[in-house]
């Protein structure tokens, strides 16, 4: 189902408000994550990284994973906004796509800054046409 506007809004401003706990010293990219689940709930994220670096957590995965532990293992995500503090256009990484994958439909929303500081909107499925699955 679309999301409304007002929807939007709310769920872009919780993306970009946990942006601002992001921990980010090494790359200086602030990322917010909110996922909108299916009963209506919204959990946030924020990339925390780390002094070796392949061990950093992008803000999305944290989300999900705070998503878990909170609502259990059923979870299913409705849509997802990403925001960083820079307004950088940034989609959601390739490992993130996956993740989200493992929660979602493929017609799922992500919601992101696009060129212009203008919010682009897309299916999980754009993102990623061919998701891994084993189940
Ligand atoms: N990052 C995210 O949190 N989400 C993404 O989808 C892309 C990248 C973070 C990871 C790292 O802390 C910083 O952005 C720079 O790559």
């Amino acid at each position: 189902m679309p999301l409304t506007q007002t929807q939007i809004e709310h769920l872009t401003h919780a993306a970009a408000q946990a942006a601002e706990n992001a921990y980010a010293p090494y790359s200086n990219f602030f990322v917010g994550a909110a996922l909108l689940l299916s009963t209506g709930e919204i959990v946030t994220g924020c990339n925390v990284e780390n002094a070796s670096y392949r061990l950093t957590t992008c803000a999305e995965q944290t989300a999900i994973a705070a998503a878990v532990a909170t609502h259990g293992p059923a979870i299913r995500i409705h849509a997802v906004a990403v925001a960083n503090r820079a307004a950088t256009p940034c989609q959601p990484c390739g490992a993130c796509r996956q993740t989200i994958a493992e929660f979602a439909s493929p017609e799922a929303i992500i919601l992101y800054p696009g060129p212009n500081g203008a919010q682009q909107q897309c299916t999980l499925a754009d993102l990623l046409p061919a998701t891994f699955k084993l189940l």
